[in-house]
């Protein structure tokens, strides 16, 4: 069947092979880095199911998932408040917590939502993005496990949307015309 999303798209940056690199390395380093301690991996909807699916069938360690919509208020950046949408079914009181996200941009939800979660005392609370846009950054965030950084362009693919649009193209591409 002809892909009806490919058109749209100018060039692929990360194909399936790459990502699946990618999701491999940081698999990797979790597994070593958390060896023996049941972390839980807090998943931001919806971006990030494609990568945490992946993610998980690489980790051999124990380890359990729970899942979390957060949206920003616009014009609170200094407040610190976010929107939850949809909250997390477990305590993580004591868990050792890691966000799964799938870009870190401007990194103000992930700044906020940290804030949130420390407030909760988890053993400790790392962030795993499949990708960085470093150029986009305005709030002092940085993720502990990156499976790769890009340029200031808008991507879509893996999970990552445009209006809802791309999430199931299996690779990461630029946007025609963007
Ligand atoms: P921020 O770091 O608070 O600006 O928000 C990051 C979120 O913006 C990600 O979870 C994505 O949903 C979205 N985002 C940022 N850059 C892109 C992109 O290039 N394509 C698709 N979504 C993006
Ligand atoms: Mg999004």
């Amino acid at each position: 069947m002809i892909n009806e999303l490919e058109k749209d798209i100018d060039r692929i940056l990360f194909s399936e092979d790459d990502i699946r690199g990618m999701v491999k390395e940081v698999a990797d380093r979790i597994n070593l880095d958390y060896a023996g301690k049941k972390p839980l991996l807090v998943v931001l909807l919806k971006g990030s199911v494609l990568f945490a699916a992946d993610l998980m069938r690489s980790l051999v360690i124990d380890c359990e998932v729970d899942f979390m919509k957060v949206s920003s208020y616009s014009g609170t950046q200094s407040t610190g408040v976010i929107n939850v949408v949809s909250d997390l079914n477990t305590d993580i009181a004591g868990r050792h917590v890691i966000i799964v996200e799938d870009i870190i941009d401007t990194g103000s939800t992930l700044h906020k939502l940290k804030g949130l979660l420390a407030g909760r005392h988890p053993a400790s609370l790392k962030i795993c993005t499949l990708l960085d846009k470093p150029s986009g950054r305005k709030a002092e965030v940085y993720g502990d496990y990156i499976g790769g950084t890009v340029g200031n362009e808008f991507i879509v693919g893996y999970g990552l949307d445009l209006d809802e649009k791309y999430r199931n193209l299996p690779y990461i591409g630029v946007m025609r015309n963007s």
